[in-house]
């Protein structure tokens, strides 16, 4: 608590006021900060207790800014317990953001896919979870100010920021597939006994990240929603290796149609 404290203070002295809307863009989409009307932007490295993203491609960057007519905080890059970070460390971000004001949390990721419906390239609006993390953020003693021990999971991401997403997807005509993200640990992807287990136990999208950010969104009482792009297709039968660099390029290849709904969605919300 005093470290979100300490973050939000450091802040609040350096002209963030409050804002509406937090963002925070996972691999390869980052593109939405493209469109923000910055005010002011801070490297993680400057904030105090902010993890310093460590993986190279991701831009570790807190952005202050107006989008879509509202005020807006977006973390140009995430934190991954993969990474070596503490749980409590992946979700001081969201956790800042909330002390902020921030009344909805927009997330994203990417995600491999596991319905063999979904093809690569395509999103998906995660409509439930399966965590397969084994560490929680809400673990040790409970932070009250923040919320309750038990907080309830049975609508983890809002129905209403969803059921906007959808309309706005088919006003612009851009298709999006709706279902269950699990989160594993990582860093490694996984084999194919795996996939075909994750499928088997109701996962459509696989991915190493979101979860945590998603629980601490919980735990506050804060409704967030988050996007899926799927950067690669998981069929147990037919399984190629992917690299990184595919998936990045392939989540920058949709990244547009994600900003699309993004920036469409915060005029609306
Ligand atoms: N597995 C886990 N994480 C991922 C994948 C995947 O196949 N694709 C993108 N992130």
């Amino acid at each position: 608590m005093e470290e979100i404290l300490e973050s939000v203070e450091w802040l609040k002295a350096r002209g963030i006021e409050s804002a509406e809307v937090g963002i925070i863009l996972g691999t390869g989409l980052h593109g939405l900060a493209q469109h923000i009307e910055v005010e002011k932007e801070f490297n993680y490295s400057v904030i105090p207790h902010f993890p310093i993203a460590t993986v190279e491609y991701h831009f570790g960057k807190l952005i202050y800014g107006t989008l879509g007519g509202k005020k807006v905080l977006a973390c140009q890059g995430r934190f991954h317990h993969y990474e070596g970070y503490s749980m409590q460390q992946v979700v001081h971000p969201v956790r800042v953001m909330r002390m902020l004001g921030v009344k909805f949390m927009l997330l994203s990721n990417a995600a491999g896919a596991l319905n063999p419906e979904f093809k690569k390239g395509s999103l998906m609006v995660i409509e439930d979870h399966i965590n397969l993390q084994t560490e929680n953020p809400l673990r040790g003693e409970n932070a009250d100010e923040l919320g309750p021990r038990f907080p309830d999971m049975s609508q983890p991401y809002s129905y209403h920021l969803n059921g906007l997403i959808k309309e706005i997807a088919a006003e612009k005509g851009i298709q999006v597939q709706e279902g269950v993200y699990i989160s594993v640990p990582g860093p490694n992807l996984e084999t194919r006994a795996e996939y075909r287990f994750l499928r088997m136990i109701g996962g459509d999208a696989v991915g190493m990240s979101t979860v945590p950010e998603v629980i601490a969104c919980n735990h506050m009482g804060l409704p967030c929603c988050c996007i899926s792009v799927l950067t690669d297709e998981c069929d147990p039968q037919k399984l190629s290796p992917v690299s990184i660099e595919e998936i990045i390029q392939t989540a920058k290849q949709a990244e547009p149609a994600l900003t699309q709904l993004y920036q469409a969605l915060i005029e609306k919300i």
